[in-house]
């Protein structure tokens, strides 16, 4: 389905006690420096978002498991494999993509065309306020990274390989940056990276709450949101070369948006029709989500946040009380896990057959600047097979066993 830098993406049929199940299955790329890494840190991550209020926010996760090279028979190939739900087969990107994409979107949604911008951005803020509450940051949000999901008609999370949990410090080395560069806010940091501000040991695990109070972390993800907004309802930026411009004239602006627009020179004022309308209530969000963090950078490279208590940046959870989704948009109230809906809509296997996800130390990541370019990266090495001791809990199934009746279907490499 899919190739990155460090995964295959395929799709398969899993069989379930005699039902076949639909999945996306991705597979560590052998021979990549960091990939077994952030292939473990993306099934960390998903049992952790999985466990709490954050589980209908993202793709359902069934499970991982490890192929020896002695079980390769069959299409399994050795390594790694993460499985998750076939949960349908558009991206926000996809749609955005298409000429008729919104319709298509309204359609697949079970909206008027008229609504489809408010409810596709009301979704994905209010997964994005899951996250948040379960003290995750996506960290790559964008329109490829947001899947339509057919049966429950809901636009949810995936790539969650470089995604933060900020309460246990997994997957978050202090002064690495993960982004990409046409979706990451200007300060490209999740928190400060000068001073003591992440947990080093238990003890300060147990004040991270007070670094979510003082740095808002979450605002990140925020800003990704405000040009996914902008993405869905400005035509004419729905691009990579379009975006990349924004990004520019953006920063020549100061990063405000109005004076961006003013003297924007490719977009016509026409283009925000979606966004004037009402007063122009979405052009307002678009502000409230895309407004810089006032940061100071040291001579060192070190970042640090002025007043981050006071950060202008709106919240995903204060963005969904705003004036241009309460038309459309009425917040579920947070679902507790396995409340009787998701369990209607989430058969099969259950992560309470997964272990506890292991919160290693923060220095258990290798350290590491990500490069540039579009897309993720990151370098080093360390601190790998943090999995392995957690083998075969995929459906618990003896340690490294695949399940028979996996099967790939894919095309992807199998290097
Ligand atoms: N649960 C899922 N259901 C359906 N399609 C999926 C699912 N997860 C991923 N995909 C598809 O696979 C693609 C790649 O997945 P992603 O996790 O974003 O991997 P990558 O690291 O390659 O970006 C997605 O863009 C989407 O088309
Ligand atoms: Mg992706």
């Amino acid at each position: 389905m899919g190739q990155g830098a460090y995964s295959t993406v395929f799709e398969g049929l899993m069989d379930l006690d005699g039902v076949q199940e639909r999945v996306v299955l991705k597979r560590v790329k052998q021979g990549v420096e960091g990939a077994e890494e952030m292939v473990e840190m993306e099934a960390l991550m998903n049992i952790n978002a999985s466990k709490g209020t954050a589980r209908g926010a993202v793709a359902a996760f069934l499970g991982y498991c490890w192929v020896e090279p002695r079980d390769a028979a069959g299409e399994l190939t050795p390594g790694l494999w993460l499985v998750w739900r076939y949960e349908g087969s558009n991206t926000l990107a996809s749609y955005l993509n298409r000429r008729d994409g919104l319709d298509a979107l309204a359609a697949d949604l079970g909206v008027a065309p008229s609504d489809v911008i408010q409810t596709a951005t009301g979704q994905i803020l209010s997964a994005l306020a899951e996250l948040h509450a379960a003290g995750l940051v996506h960290r790559d949000l964008k329109p490829a990274n947001i899947i339509l999901a057919e049966a429950e008609r809901r636009l949810k999370l995936i790539d969650l390989g470089g995604c933060a949990d900020l309460r246990s410090g997994t997957n978050y080395v202090p002064g690495e940056c993960i982004y990409d560069p046409l979706y990451c806010p200007p300060e490209l940091y999740v928190l400060p990276t000068a001073g003591p501000h992440i947990a080093k040991s238990l003890l300060a695990q147990a004040t991270s709450s007070m670094l979510w109070a003082r740095h808002k972390p979450d605002r990140y993800d925020c800003w990704s949101a405000g040009i996914t907004l902008l993405c869905l309802a400005v035509p004419t930026l729905r691009n990579d070369a379009a975006l990349l411009r924004f990004q520019q004239e953006l920063e020549a602006a100061d990063y405000e948006l109005d004076a961006w627009r003013a003297s924007s020179r490719f977009v016509k004022p026409t283009d925000f029709a979606a966004l004037d309308a009402d007063g122009g209530a979405g052009w307002e969000l678009a502000r409230d989500l895309l407004r810089p963090r006032d940061i100071v950078v040291a001579a060192d490279g070190a970042v640090d946040f002025v007043a981050s208590s006071e950060v202008r940046r709106i919240s995903a959870a204060d963005a969904l009380k705003h004036r241009f989704l309460e038309r459309v948009f009425a917040p579920e109230p947070q679902r507790a896990a396995g409340s009787p809906k998701e369990q209607r809509v989430a058969p099969g296997p259950h992560l309470s057959d997964l272990p506890a996800s292991p919160s290693p130390e923060p220095g258990a990541n290798p350290a590491g600047v990500s490069g540039g370019g579009t897309g993720r990266r990151r370098v080093g090495g360390a601190g790998q097979g943090l999995l392995r001791g957690l083998k075969g809990a995929l459906l618990g199934r003896p340690a490294g066993r695949p399940h028979p009746g996996m099967r790939a279907t894919g095309h992807g490499d199998r290097d």
